[in-house]
């Protein structure tokens, strides 16, 4: 660990995520982002809204791991001007540890909007450079569930606090990735998003203290912050002249190695230009673009040691994170 460069929360966390869950973005065409997320990226159709050009794939660790919405949509939580990101979710440990942080951030002046989204309850703001932020807590229920496909309405009102939260561990304990041959990646989970911040320590000290994330590790101009399982689920790098603040991109895991340079090798046979292939002492990965140009990086970590990462450039540091 990098001790010289690492941040100083002024605060424990209001919450405690034990990682990213999901990340949502606005898309500009409902069939071509399925396709690429489906098809491309190697993820599950877990429920898909043609009416409204919503879908929310996932491989099997949570409900959803992308989700996207049409950026014009009259149902967006705030007025977008094109595709993008639109939030950043986060998975709790149970509904106490939401509802007991929701109610420590509200009395320090943050505001939220709720929703029972009937899979998970969660919460909603944004972080400083106004990209969405999800808090939730899953309630066990999944969108292959009969009881939820029967469902008129994704989601309710809901007011945390109102009925004593659970404690009951509601998340996937037991996550076991679907492989399907004919996918060109085979995406076991999201595992984290990278953003170029030009308030590089507004945005860092947003996520430790009102997501609640930690520290891993902090470099020169970088720092990647984890939840309680460790992985590296928010690193922010602090922007430059020439790379001003923007969602840089998010990663998958694959399945290994071997399954990943199958999949470089195929990309052109699918009409799928791979943008940069990573070959690095600590990670071989690849970079694919979505339909809107949402940057996405599928890898597998050949060395995971958190303070070699903390040594490196942050040109070199930020395809490793
Ligand atoms: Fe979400």
């Amino acid at each position: 660990m990098n001790e010289m460069a690492q941040p100083k929360p002024a605060a424990a966390g209001y919450f405690s995520p034990r990682r990213i869950g999901h990340v949502n973005l606005y898309i500009s065409e409902y069939e071509p982002s399925l396709r690429f997320y489906r098809d491309v990226v190697g993820l599950c159709d877990g429920w898909t809204r043609p009416a409204i050009g919503g879908g929310f794939l996932n491989n099997g660790a949570t409900h959803h791991d992308i989700g996207f919405i049409p950026w014009n949509s009259s149902v967006t939580r705030k007025k977008a001007d094109g595709p993008g990101l639109n939030h950043l979710a986060f998975e709790l440990e149970d509904e106490v540890d939401l509802v007991r942080g929701y109610e420590r951030a509200k009395a320090a002046g943050t505001t939220f909007q709720t929703t029972d989204h009937l899979v998970a309850w969660s919460i909603y703001s944004f972080d400083p450079h106004g990209n969405g932020i999800e808090i939730y807590a899953d309630s066990g229920l999944s969108f292959a569930d009969a009881d939820f496909q029967k469902l008129k309405r994704a989601s309710v009102p809901w007011s945390p606090g109102a009925q004593p939260p659970s404690s009951d561990k509601r998340y996937v304990k037991d996550h076991r990735p679907h492989r399907d041959d004919k996918t060109l990646f085979h995406a076991t989970k999201l595992t984290g998003a990278v953003l170029v911040s030009d308030a590089f320590e507004a945005a860092r000290d947003y996520y430790v203290q009102t997501v609640g994330l930690q520290p891993i590790v902090a470099g020169r101009d970088f720092v990647c912050l984890g939840g309680t399982l460790g992985g590296r689920d928010v690193s922010i790098f602090r922007a430059k002249p020439a790379a001003p603040s923007l969602f840089h991109h998010m990663h998958f895991s694959v399945f290994d190695e071997v399954d990943l340079a199958q999949s470089i090798a195929k990309a052109g046979s699918y009409g799928v230009v791979v943008e940069r292939e990573i070959d690095h002492p600590r990670r071989r990965g690849a970079v694919v673009k979505s339909p809107d140009g949402a940057r996405v990086l599928l890898y597998v970590d050949r060395a995971n040691d958190a303070a070699g990462l903390g040594r490196l450039a942050p040109e070199e540091a930020i395809w490793l994170a």
